[in-house]
């Protein structure tokens, strides 16, 4: 089979990774990819959002199946445009990746359906907004309706926070369209946890659960990221959950998509807070998320093209995954100055001597080849997933690690599983 991912994070160099071992794979394609995955791909020079091109390339290369990373590639359309041309593709349509796309199409979704989730009102109008969160006071939350890359949530703190939000957001329109109609929502307190499923729109089928950490500085303090580190599987939801979550959020949410006309096939991810009234969406998504499928993929014993390929083509029913014991915990290291402005381009040392390393997957973020180096070349440039025998052991492996790596400026966060571990893995 003849395969195309495409995006260029750590999340589908981690997919080109396990692809690469399935016995059912003869030719790989990543388009951009990255300096890791030019390793195991062939990397097709187009960009995630360009979805005509990118359809001309996999008819041009025969490819047999595409995996679609990003979700701005999904909002784009690029699952319409492949089918229409009778390509073969992973991920939900424009119409259904809404669901992540817009965040007043979402928590409307869940009202309807009574899902658990948090009380919010949408507003189109700052004067209303401002007033709805004069009314409620803070702490609140207030969210761009649209894709912000992660940015557009501000956990309001005081109530002059949330109204410069409203502003930023609606007057300032820091994220042009994406902030014209807001979300305003009640702030829930607990633990996070992502959950993510593979759907055929009728079947979802659990990957392990897994805990993201998206604040910038240690203690879960500083801006919101992309993610700056994950492990799976996470303590904090036992059997007796994972099925409770299954039962009232995934499932519920699958079939509501279906009765109001979306056929949504891919990957369903639930954002969860673990509230002391049970577990509440705080928002979804429609693609694998990253960093946590870079801790989830070296823990899946099964081979993933026919999972993938059965979710196409409708055929879940009665798959199961098979996976290792153990746990894997993945550490990003970013440029500094991350998520803001940070330089690219720095020689990164010390990456030769982990390859081939027993319990150590390095993936690359932003990176790029040149002349042999290996250069940062983004906000989040590697990922180092260490893997052992329980969370600790994992973690271990991941930092001794990025001890012996080096670029000029590189940035971590030490305390990576810090919510569910008793003792920190680094101490200094
Ligand atoms: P989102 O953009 O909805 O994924 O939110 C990003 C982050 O903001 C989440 O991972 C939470 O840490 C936080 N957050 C979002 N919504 C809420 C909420 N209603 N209550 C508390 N924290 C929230
Ligand atoms: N790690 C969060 C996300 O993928 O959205």
């Amino acid at each position: 089979m003849r395969i195309l991912v495409i995006g260029s994070g750590g999340r589908e160099h981690a997919l080109v990774w396990k692809l690469s071992q399935s016995p059912e794979v003869t030719k790989l394609y990543c388009a951009p990819g990255n300096g890791g995955i030019s390793e195991l791909a062939e990397l097709l020079d187009v960009g995630t959002e360009n979805v005509d091109e990118l359809a001309d390339m996999a008819e041009s290369k025969d490819v047999d199946l595409t995996i679609v990373g990003p979700e701005s590639s999904l909002a784009k359309g690029v699952v319409d445009v492949f089918e229409k041309r009778g390509l073969r593709i992973f991920g939900p349509n424009k119409a259904a990746a809404k669901l992540e796309s817009s965040k007043a199409f979402s928590k409307n979704l869940m009202k309807k359906y009574q899902i658990p989730t948090g009380q919010f009102a949408v507003f189109d109008d700052p004067q209303a907004a401002r007033a709805y969160v004069r009314q409620l006071g803070a702490p609140i939350v207030v969210k761009a309706d649209g894709l912000c890359g992660g940015k557009g949530t501000i956990v309001a703190h005081t109530l002059s926070e949330a109204l410069g939000a409203v502003d930023l957001l609606m007057e300032d329109r820091i994220f042009k369209q994406a902030g014209e109609r807001i979300v305003v929502e009640e702030r829930l307190v607990g633990e996070e946890t992502s959950i993510i499923v593979i759907t055929d729109g009728v079947y979802a089928l659990p990957m392990l659960p897994a805990q993201d950490h998206k604040r910038l500085h240690d203690g879960d303090k500083g801006p919101n990221t992309g993610g700056m580190g994950a492990y799976a599987p996470t303590p904090l939801v036992d059997p007796a959950l994972a099925s409770q979550v299954m039962q009232q959020i995934i499932m519920p949410t699958i079939r509501a998509m279906t009765s109001e006309g979306f056929s949504f096939k891919g990957v369903l991810y639930a954002g969860l807070m673990l509230t002391s009234d049970g577990p509440k969406v705080l928002e979804y998504n429609v693609r694998f998320g990253d960093p946590e499928l870079q801790a989830i993929l070296p823990l899946l014993k099964s081979d993933l093209v026919p999972i993938l390929d059965d979710a196409v083509e409708g055929r879940l029913s009665g798959v199961q995954c098979e996976w290792e014991p153990g746990s894997c915990a993945c550490v990003v290291v970013a440029s500094g100055g991350y998520p803001g402005d940070f330089q690219i381009g720095k020689e990164i040392r010390g990456l030769d001597a982990l390859k081939n390393r027993r319990d150590l997957l390095i993936f690359h973020a932003g990176t790029k080849k040149d002349k042999g180096r290996t250069l940062s070349w983004g906000g989040r440039v590697l990922n180092v997933v260490g893997r052992g025998p329980d969370l600790e052991g994992a973690l271990k492996q991941a930092y001794e690690a990025i001890g012996t790596i080096h670029f000029d400026g590189m940035s971590y966060r030490k305390d990576i599983g810090h919510r569910v571990l008793k003792k920190p893995v680094v101490t200094s």
